[in-house]
């Protein structure tokens, strides 16, 4: 089914502008599992004082607030994110700072008058159903000598925090994402990644992969934060199953996290992060 990129990204800033507090809390603003990638993503770049950098997608400002920190009052850097909530909550968490801004724009169709050094775009390509537009458009907004840092997850099966509960229940559930709806997990491989950034006339382009770890407490507590944390199209389609599929559900799930399952009965996943550099 051919998927209409309009109501795709509609349905995406409707969530985000849901999600956003709850993402913020349990993730963005702590340095833990997945998020030790922005510390790595901000080394890997080499920003230098004085940089003007644009972090695309940046939520709720995890990787700007950081990126504010290297470039020093000399340079800048502007997040940028289609959730008009999301650049709310990362405005009043950075604060007013004369180095830092936030706009709302759209990976797919931003443009500025001035090229940018860097830009960065963490846990965010793969939702852009036009990843190719994104690129050409982050490509013709950079400096001749700019460089980008992408970070995102690794594949499904290097991420079992996602695929332990998302297998169990698109077996259920085969709608559960809307048809048609791109794949999340099409750039998880370091080929699939670097192909795509290539293809959009990037060089130089260096792909490293981090094997994080994610302990979401035992299986009750990742259970119960899966459904007090997902979105609401997805908690109706999961309300909806009657009590006995609600039980073959929850069954599967514990059934699919028993090898990450540690003897203290806690969980620890590994969690496969990729971050890619380029040159313009
Ligand atoms: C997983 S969050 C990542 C946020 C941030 N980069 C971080 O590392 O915490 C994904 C973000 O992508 C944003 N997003 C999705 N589609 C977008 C688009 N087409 N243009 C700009 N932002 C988009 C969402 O609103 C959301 O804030």
């Amino acid at each position: 089914m051919k998927l209409n990129h309009i109501k795709y990204k509609q349905r995406n800033i409707t969530i985000w502008n849901e999600v956003a507090p709850r993402y913020h809390k349990r993730w963005a603003s702590i340095n833990q599992g997945p998020f030790q990638s922005t510390s790595k993503l901000i080394q890997l770049l080499d920003i230098n004082k004085g940089d003007k950098v644009l972090d695309l997608a940046c939520g709720t400002g995890v990787v700007t607030k950081k990126i504010r920190q290297k470039v020093g009052r000399s340079g800048y850097v502007l997040g940028g994110d289609t959730s008009v909530t999301a650049i709310k909550i990362a405005k009043k968490w950075n604060g007013s700072q004369s180095n830092l801004g936030f706009v709302n724009i759209d990976a797919e169709n931003f443009n500025f008058s001035k090229p940018f050094d860097i830009i960065t775009c963490q846990y965010a390509l793969f939702f852009f159903p036009n990843a190719q537009k994104a690129l050409k458009n982050i490509k013709k907004n950079l400096k001749k000598t700019g460089k980008i840092g992408i970070t995102v997850h690794g594949a499904a099966k290097k991420v079992p925090f996602f695929s332990s509960i998302l297998d169990a229940v698109t077996e259920l559930i085969p709608d559960y994402f809307p048809p048609g709806s791109p794949d999340l997990d099409r750039f998880g491989t370091k080929s699939s990644l670097k192909g795509e950034v290539r293809k959009a006339g990037f060089s130089k382009i260096t792909v490293k992969n981090f094997i994080f770890k994610f302990n979401p407490g035992t299986f009750e507590d990742y259970w119960r934060n899966y459904l007090r944390y997902v979105a609401k199209p997805l908690k109706e389609k999961l309300d909806a199953l009657d009590r006995s599929k609600k039980k073959k559900l929850k069954n599967a799930v514990r059934e699919n996290v028993k090898p990450y399952t540690l003897k203290n009965k806690t969980i620890e996943f590994p969690w496969e992060v990729l971050i890619l550099t380029a040159k313009n």
